[in-house]
C-alpha cells in the first residue's frame, strides 16, 4: 500500500472576483521512503497540494490518505518545513528544536538527548545557544529540519525550504537532507520551483501545470547518487524537464498580462 495516496483531488479558491482552479484531478501516490519533488513555476498549485497533504488546507472535493487514514488535520506524522524561517525568535536554537518534544510532553532527560543528537547531526553545537536573529539563512534551516527531525515524522513535508539560499549553502543543505533521509528512512515530498533542484534530489519527479493545476508528467530519476550536475545524463534531462516547466511559465506570464490588461 502507498503511503500516501492523493485520490481525484480538486481545490477551488473561491474570492471576489472569480474562483481559481488551483488544483484539478490530481492522482498521486507515493511510498514509504520514496523522495519526490513537486515541480513548476509560480502559480500551480504546489504549495497548495503540500498543504492538503499537511492538512492545513483541506482539498474542495476528493481525498487524501496516509497509511490509509484520511487526513483532516496537521498531524505528528507529517512534517513541515517552510522557506520562511518559522523559528519563534524568543528561543534560543536548542530550545526551538526541543519545543515541540516538550509539547508532547516527553520526559527531560529524552529531550535533552535528542537535542543533544540533532545538534550534533546538523551541525549546530556551536549555536546551540544562539537565537535565531543571529544565525545565517542556511543555519535557520538547519535548526527549522532539526526541529522536524525531532518529532520522528516519518513524513517531511518541505516548501521551497532553501529557495533564499545562496547557491553553496544550499547545496550544502541539500546533501545535508539527502544524508538525513538515507539514513532515516523518511519519506520526503519537496516542493520547488529549480528544475537541477528537483533533478539532484528526487527519486520522481512531478511536473505540475499552471491553471488548472494538474500533473503533467511523473518522471521517475533513475540515476545514482549523488548526482552529478555537469553530466551529460543530468543535462539531458535537465533540458526536457525546462521544456516542460517553459510551456507552463510561459501560460503564467500570458495569464499576468491579461490581468495587468484588465486592471
Ligand atoms: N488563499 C488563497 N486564495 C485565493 N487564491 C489562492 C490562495 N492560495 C493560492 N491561491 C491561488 O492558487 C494558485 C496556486 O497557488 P500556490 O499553491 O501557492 O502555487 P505555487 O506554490 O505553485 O506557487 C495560484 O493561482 C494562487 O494565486
Ligand atoms: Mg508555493
Amino acid at each position: 500500500m502507498s503511503q500516501i495516496v492523493v485520490n481525484n483531488v480538486q481545490k477551488v479558491f473561491r474570492t471576489a472576483e472569480r474562483d481559481v482552479v488551483a488544483l484539478k484531478d490530481i492522482n498521486l501516490e507515493v511510498q514509504a521512503g520514496e523522495f519526490v519533488c513537486l515541480l513548476g513555476p509560480s502559480g500551480c498549485g504546489k504549495s497548495t497540494l503540500l498543504n492538503a497533504v499537511a492538512g492545513f488546507s483541506l482539498p474542495s472535493s476528493g481525498a487524501i490518505t496516509v497509511d490509509g487514514r484520511r487526513i483532516a488535520a496537521p498531524g505528528p506524522d507529517r512534517g513541515m518545513v517552510f522557506q520562511e524561517y518559522a523559528l519563534f525568535p524568543w528561543m534560543t536554537v536548542a530550545q526551538n528544536i526541543a519545543f515541540g518534544l516538550e509539547v508532547q510532553g516527553k520526559a527531560k532527560g529524552e529531550v535533552a538527548a535528542k537535542i543533544d543528537q540533532l545538534l550534533e547531526m546538523l551541525h549546530l553545537k556551536d549555536f546551540r545557544d544562539r537565537f535565531p536573529k543571529d544565525l545565517s539563512g542556511g543555519m535557520r534551516q538547519r535548526v527549522a529540519i532539526a526541529r522536524v527531525l525531532a518529532l520522528d515524522s516519518p513524513i517531511m513535508l518541505m516548501d521551497e525550504p532553501f529557495g533564499a539560499l545562496d547557491a553553496l549553502t544550499r547545496r550544502n543543505l541539500q546533501d545535508e537532507l539527502l544524508r538525513i533521509w538515507a539514513e532515516f528512512g523518511k519519506t520526503v515530498l519537496f516542493v520547488t520551483h529549480s528544475i537541477e533542484e528537483s533533478i539532484y534530489l528526487a527519486d520522481r519527479i512531478v511536473v505540475m501545470t499552471y491553471r488548472p493545476g494538474t500533473i503533467k508528467r511523473d518522471h521517475v530519476v533513475d540515476m545514482p547518487r549523488p548526482r552529478d550536475p555537469a553530466s551529460a545524463e543530468f543535462n539531458e534531462l535537465k533540458r526536457e524537464l525546462g521544456r516542460l516547466v517553459m510551456e507552463e511559465q510561459q501560460r503564467h506570464a500570458a495569464d499576468e498580462m491579461k490581468l495587468a490588461a484588465v486592471d
